[in-house]
């Protein structure tokens, strides 16, 4: 017999099926046990008769234990009016068992996987992720992630988008926090950078005429952990186009992410439609922030409060930290990043005051998290070459752009996009305050894998071959 999911055993009472799974729990009433079993579907109750048994699994009945490997032959019967169980998808049947085969046995987990409360550090639910992964919170949670990517590559392929891949492999791009380095075992010295984001690679797409990209992007980005951000790596909703105003790059995006809320979480409401698009300096006025929380019920999770925020200044006052992770010295720090375009009613003041430069920057707002960033972009030379100096580049930073003014020599498209970022994302849609919560392998806050033990020591012979010493601190 093939087996089948157990939600697919709900219709076929009178029927005879093959269920395989976990044991999620077992009680035993007198000579008769009753088992949840578990499977990617749900759980379904299993009815242990030994009468109803053949030999080999009335032996196999007494040693079954939660978490064994099952497979159950069994009868889908219809539950007795009052026994249904509301709380299950298949709590209107039962499966009575005719075989029974464990497949493989199960140690005692070192937590309660059933127990939502389950006491265990969040050091322990990592280092055994994969049945911290086994409840039924995490499994939605991995789910609902997988659901939304598709939305968004389904809808943005229906819309001209075509998915491009970029590098892991790349040179460092400045966005604002301290990069991870591959060191080059090739080109000894030197040293790759895994990418912040694919920023210079989207850009250099719009050259190529690909007029519209996106990408489900890996980012890496070494900084601190808070509950909505990862510490080491992360992933984006990555997005550019070409010949768009900003309105439309915010309509695309918006009208998105509506039809994605209306068709996956029926059960949530949008606060506004359409979404405001308020004015940074107005936002900041009113709210004391840059990402106030909108909704009419804060406590309500079911409530989405969406809004722009747009109208942003260029630049910030520069902060140490500004200068350490790659803006020049200046009293100037780029508010989103060093490609984000003034607004051309404000180009003269480049020149005289630069603090009050408006520009395209757009954020994208979402219960009090901002939960994506872009801008249209810089395509004239001599506005990127103003905005370097403005935040002290020297000669030797601007070099490093020199592939991306090269490529601009060559018929650039005014282009524009943003990356919303996916964990921040559907961490809200599930409900989850930690983003960890929504990944399936997060670092811990320290920014340690405990289930492989990473970041790990490597060997001498590694080393050497990188051209590498070690010197301890
Ligand atoms: P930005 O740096 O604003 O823009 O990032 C865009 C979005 O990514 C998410 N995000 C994070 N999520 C989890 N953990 C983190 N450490 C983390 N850092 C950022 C946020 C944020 O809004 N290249 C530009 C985008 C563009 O201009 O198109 C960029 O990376 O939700």
């Amino acid at each position: 017999m093939k087996r089948i999911f157990i939600t697919e055993a709900i219709n076929k009472v009178g029927e005879e099926v093959l269920l395989k799974g976990w044991v999620n729990s077992r009680r035993n009433m007198g000579k008769i046990a009753f088992i949840d079993l578990r499977d990617k579907t749900g759980l379904v109750q299993v009815v242990l008769v030994p009468a109803e048994l053949d030999e080999v699994s009335r032996e196999a009945m007494p040693k079954i234990r939660p978490e064994f490997v099952l497979a159950v032959t069994g009868k889908v019967q219809a539950r007795k009016p009052g026994n249904e169980n509301k709380d299950l998808a298949s709590g209107t049947i039962e499966i009575l068992a005719s075989k029974l085969e464990i497949i493989n046995e199960a140690e005692t987990p070192p937590f309660e996987i059933d127990n939502e409360e389950r006491q265990a550090s969040e050091e322990l639910r990592l280092k055994y992720r994969y049945l911290d992964l086994r409840h039924e919170r995490m499994a939605r949670n991995i789910k609902l992630r997988s659901d939304v990517i598709r939305y968004v590559i389904d809808y943005l392929v229906d819309h001209n988008f075509t998915y491009i891949q970029t590098p892991m492999l790349s040179k460092s791009t400045p966005e604002g926090a301290r990069d991870y380095l591959v060191p080059s075992r090739v080109h000894q010295g030197k040293f790759f950078a895994l990418p912040q984001s694919p920023q210079q690679y989207k850009q250099l797409l719009m050259v190529a005429g690909v007029e519209r990209y996106f990408q489900i992007a890996p980012c890496f980005r070494d900084e601190d952990a808070r509950a909505d951000r990862s510490p080491g790596e992360f992933y984006q909703i990555d997005m550019e186009m070409s010949f768009m105003e900003q309105d439309e790059v915010l309509d695309l995006t918006e009208k998105m992410f509506t039809s994605m809320v209306k068709k996956l979480f029926p059960e949530k409401h949008l606060t506004f439609e359409p979404w405001p698009r308020l004015k940074h300096a107005d936002v900041v006025k009113k709210y004391g922030t840059d990402k106030p929380d909108l909704r009419k019920d804060k406590e309500n999770l079911n409530e989405l409060a969406f809004a722009w925020v747009v109208d942003f200044p260029l630049f910030n006052k520069q902060t140490a930290e500004d200068f350490f992770h790659g803006s020049g010295k200046s009293q100037w720090a780029p508010s989103h990043h060093m490609f984000t375009r003034p607004k051309e009613e404000d180009l003269p003041l480049l020149e005289t005051d630069p603090g009050k430069v408006h520009s395209y920057q757009h954020d994208l707002v979402l219960n009090g998290l901002e939960v994506g960033g872009g801008s249209l972009r810089i395509h004239d030379p001599k506005v990127q070459e103003k905005v370097w100096d403005l935040i002290g580049f020297t000669i030797e930073q601007k070099q490093q752009f020199a592939h991306l003014i090269e490529a601009f020599k060559y018929g650039v498209p005014p282009h524009g996009g943003i990356a919303p970022g996916l964990d921040r994302l559907v961490s809200i849609l599930a409900g989850e305050k930690n983003i960890r919560e929504v990944i399936a392998f997060p670092l811990m806050g320290d920014v340690r894998d405990p289930l492989m033990d990473a970041p790990s020591e490597v060997t001498k012979e590694q080393l050497e071959e990188l051209g590498l010493v070690y010197r301890s601190k």
